[in-house]
């Protein structure tokens, strides 16, 4: 009996000794989890302001939660997109509250009072975040911020903000991307694939470029020959343009958004704070409309969607009557549609030479009493007025048009954001007049160009060659404008023509690293430029994108 318990004291002993060895390797392997890694707020784009205090630091961790004010549905949403993003990058599943948040929180409030209603205010103790913005849309600023500064390599780490305040705001209130569906049509679920990059970018306008000669991608009720027979061409174009002679794939290419899923994509831009901006191009680029309208032309057709690019000398007639109505009622629809105060008309790249010959288009010319004065041909003012119809029918409805710069050849436009590609000096010249002014110098902005000079080895392009450094130095402020001129320039936007990109990981591709440069150029301050700091930042970017899978071009990080 005496053995045995002094046996049993030994199982108890050894019980007893495992029980430590065990409490040991499970401290000892939190003790290995718990690295710490520090946060530095250095994102894309860089903030205004990052004030950091030598105080105590706040820790992130399971327990943390995300609050927001009662009765907030904007910053409940906001909250539910932190909690997710957090969640992609550390694995941890913050719960979202709502009320004061007491410790151990991300409070989410608005009333931050400046000047700048984009503007938010983040401000780290050692009791949590608080990010507070002048509307709920600042706040998704700050959240992209906090977010970003959450590097996925941080998973599983011990997570610590230092103490401080970052004051933000963005430079540009106008900050866009273009993305043309009309060469080629993307299915839904990339346009939302899009608009998630951009938010991940601080941009607040997608500028969608919905119609083409080669494709008409928007259903509109009462013309229902526009999807039916505009959406598809028989074939495309193989190869480049300039290389002759043309070959074709022999295969019909189409597609369109119905209305329904317009009213989605444009409700999901919405939650992330990005207005979709459409453009339906007139008077030119209107071949996939004509048709399907044949009547839509001066010489009446017949004509067929093309299956080619460039730039076609079949226009809208703006000469008949029935055009001016078939505008009409589309704006109708595209107003229904898009709640955006901007509605882009287009006006680029339209041949003259229809209208010239085209009896219709002449006697409106007499009608309006228009005539060659040396400086503008009849037909460029037949151009502006038939603009200037469309911008007060919009005017009408609360709206205000978008034009691309062509629209002052005519001379008659009154309001309208002017859209600078063509001329260097387009836009200052434009500002000076006192326009408001988007900045899209294609040199700087057009990311369809080339990135590398080694174009041997990259996909087909339509040409040029902007790499990343040169959209992150360019300067959208000409600087012959005096202080009250440069208030016109209201922003900046990239923009991607899909004439030689047909598919989603090619347009991320080309889309991306320039996206990010140009989001510093639309909010960060110019003072603080230095491409060798945003190639540091954007290297913990491209942890994101790795994250996403997206897929961005990495030339930049090639010397
Ligand atoms: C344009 O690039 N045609 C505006
Ligand atoms: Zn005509």
């Amino acid at each position: 009996m005496e053995n045995d318990n002094k046996q049993e004291m030994t199982m108890k002993e050894i019980i007893d000794k495992s029980l430590i060895l065990l409490i040991l390797l499970f401290s000892l392997i939190s003790c290995a989890e718990k690295e710490v890694v520090t946060v530095d707020y250095q994102v894309v784009p860089l903030p205004q302001e990052i004030k950091i205090l030598n105080e105590k630091p706040f820790v992130l961790s399971r327990t943390t939660v995300i609050a927001y004010p009662e009765e907030n549905e904007k910053l409940k949403s906001n909250a539910d997109f932190l909690s997710e993003y957090i969640f992609v990058t550390t694995g941890m599943k913050l719960k979202v509250k709502a009320g004061e948040s007491g410790k151990n929180a991300i409070q989410l409030n608005t009333g931050y009072d400046h000047d700048n209603k984009e503007a938010y205010r983040m401000v780290i103790d050692e009791n949590g975040i608080e990010i507070d913005g002048v509307n709920e849309n600042g706040v998704f600023y700050g959240i992209q911020t906090l977010r970003k500064s959450l590097l996925p390599f941080f998973k599983g780490k011990e997570i610590e903000f230092p103490a401080g305040t970052i004051t933000d705001y963005p430079r540009f209130s106008y900050r866009a991307a273009l993305f043309d569906v009309g060469r080629y049509f993307y299915p839904v679920e990339f346009i939302k694939r899009f608009i998630d990059i951009l938010a991940l970018h601080n941009v607040n306008y997608f500028h969608w470029h919905l119609t083409e000669d080669q494709g008409w991608r928007l259903e509109i009720k009462k013309y229902p020959k526009l999807t039916e027979i505009g959406s598809i061409r028989k074939e495309t174009l193989v190869g480049h343009l300039k290389s002759e002679p043309h070959e074709y794939d022999n295969t019909p290419h189409g597609g369109f958004y119905t209305q329904e899923e317009v009213k989605e994509i444009v409700k999901y831009a919405q939650e992330r704070y990005i207005t979709i901006i459409p453009e339906i191009d007139l008077p030119g680029h209107m071949l996939a409309a004509m048709a399907a309208y044949p009547e839509l032309g001066c010489k009446g057709g017949p004509y067929e969607v093309s299956t080619k690019w460039g730039i076609h000398e079949d226009v809208l007639c703006m000469g008949k009557e029935g055009t001016y109505q078939f505008l009409e009622d589309v704006f109708t629809e595209v107003t229904e549609l898009f709640p955006s105060e901007y509605i882009h008309i287009g006006g680029d790249e339209c041949p003259k030479t229809r209208w010239e010959a085209c009896p219709d288009c002449q006697s409106k010319i007499r009608e309006l009493g228009l005539k060659d004065d040396g400086e503008r041909t009849a037909e460029q003012k037949l151009q502006s007025y038939s603009m200037s119809v469309v911008e007060q029918f919009l005017k009408e409805k609360g709206r205000r048009i978008i034009a691309w710069e062509e629209i002052l050849d005519g001379g008659i436009a009154e309001n309208p954001v002017v859209m600078s590609w063509l001329k260097e000096e387009s836009g200052a010249d434009a500002a000076m007049k006192g326009y408001d002014v988007i900045m899209t110098p294609h040199r700087e902005v057009y990311i369809d160009y080339y990135q590398s000079e080694d174009k041997e080895n990259e996909p087909l392009a339509i040409g040029g060659f902007l790499p990343v450094e040169r959209v992150y130095n360019f300067e959208p402020v000409p600087s012959v404008l005096t202080e009250e001129q440069r208030k016109h320039i209201i922003g900046t936007q990239v923009n991607l023509w899909t004439e030689y990109i047909s598919d989603p990981d090619h347009a991320e591709y080309m889309l991306l690293p320039r996206l990010a440069a140009i989001s510093e150029v639309q909010w960060s301050d110019s003072q603080s430029k230095d491409f060798e700091k945003f190639r540091l930042r954007l290297k913990d970017l491209f942890q994101f994108y790795d994250v996403y899978n997206y897929n961005a071009a990495r030339h930049v990080f090639n010397y």
